[in-house]
């Protein structure tokens, strides 16, 4: 049998959504491994910019979630929040994505097809986010580049605005496996495959916990809209929590997608 006969034809991708504290750690941890051997999954994203404590990311809570089962970690605007995190970006070794679309002399990489299966692009929305290059036109100039060395891409896109997510799947259908939202903590229910193969869904959600404001515990978080100031805010770290994450199911010989859907569970810990 050829080697292209005997390749295997369909990716499974599980792309999880923003993994909030030592809470939604410890909930990958237990669910990851079982639910890669038990759906047959590939490849592993996840969204990791505040893994630590809530907010931003460190090489141990980083290592924690590779050794857990994650492939790539993608990351938005909190990326920078951990100072001494920062030169780790430019670490080879540590699979974790600053979004692609800040000025392009900030440490670190924003996108990546070295590390397995599927190349990994992550990109941040200027909608109610901030001010950074233009996502649409960023990515267009790296697909232009032949970024990917014919791998299935997938992109992350950690924006705020509903519209602002889903033009770019339609901007980007039938040129990557699928398009991705974070950054909400909201699951959302619209899981689809756009007319030319790319899988979309507006917002992954969260692994964090269910009573909490958005995976932070009530009481900090609502303190700051009672009083309009800047309140101490901590991730819950331990209860029931959702597992938020998307299922993508990729043809590999056309790099497209043919489903896509919610994978939600919820574990204590
Ligand atoms: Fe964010």
């Amino acid at each position: 049998m050829s080697e292209r006969n005997t390749r295997k034809i369909r990716m499974r991708v599980l792309m999880i959504g923003d993994v909030v504290g030592s809470g939604g750690r410890k909930a990958v941890t237990s669910l990851l491994r079982d639910l890669r051997a038990k759906m047959n999954i590939d490849f592993v994203t996840l969204q990791g910019e505040n893994l630590a404590a809530g907010i931003g990311l460190t090489v141990e809570t980083v290592t924690e979630m590779l050794e857990a089962g994650a492939d790539v970690i993608t990351t938005g605007n909190h990326v920078w929040d951990k100072r001494e995190f920062i030169d780790h970006l430019d670490d080879p070794f540590l699979p974790v994505l600053r979004p692609l679309n800040y000025p392009t002399d900030n440490p670190g990489r924003g996108a990546s097809d070295d590390s397995g299966p599927i190349a990994v692009i992550s990109l941040i929305g200027r909608v109610w986010v901030g001010e950074f290059d233009s996502p649409f036109a960023v990515i267009d100039d790296l697909l232009a580049g032949g970024f990917g060395q014919g791998k299935p891409i997938v992109v992350d896109f950690h924006a705020e605005a509903t519209s602002e997510k889903a033009a770019l799947a339609w901007h980007l259908d039938g040129r990557v496996a699928a398009v991705v939202g974070t950054h909400t903590h909201v699951p959302t229910a619209d899981c689809k495959v756009l007319p030319d193969g790319t899988g979309f869904v507006t917002d992954l959600g969260m692994v964090g916990a269910v009573d909490s404001i958005l995976g932070v515990e009530v009481e900090g978080s609502l303190a700051r809209f009672l009083s309009g100031r800047r309140q101490r805010m901590q991730p819950v770290r331990s209860g029931l929590i959702n597992f938020n994450s998307v299922l993508i199911d990729i043809d590999d010989s056309t790099g497209l997608t043919t489903s896509v859907e919610r994978v939600d569970r919820q574990v204590e810990v």
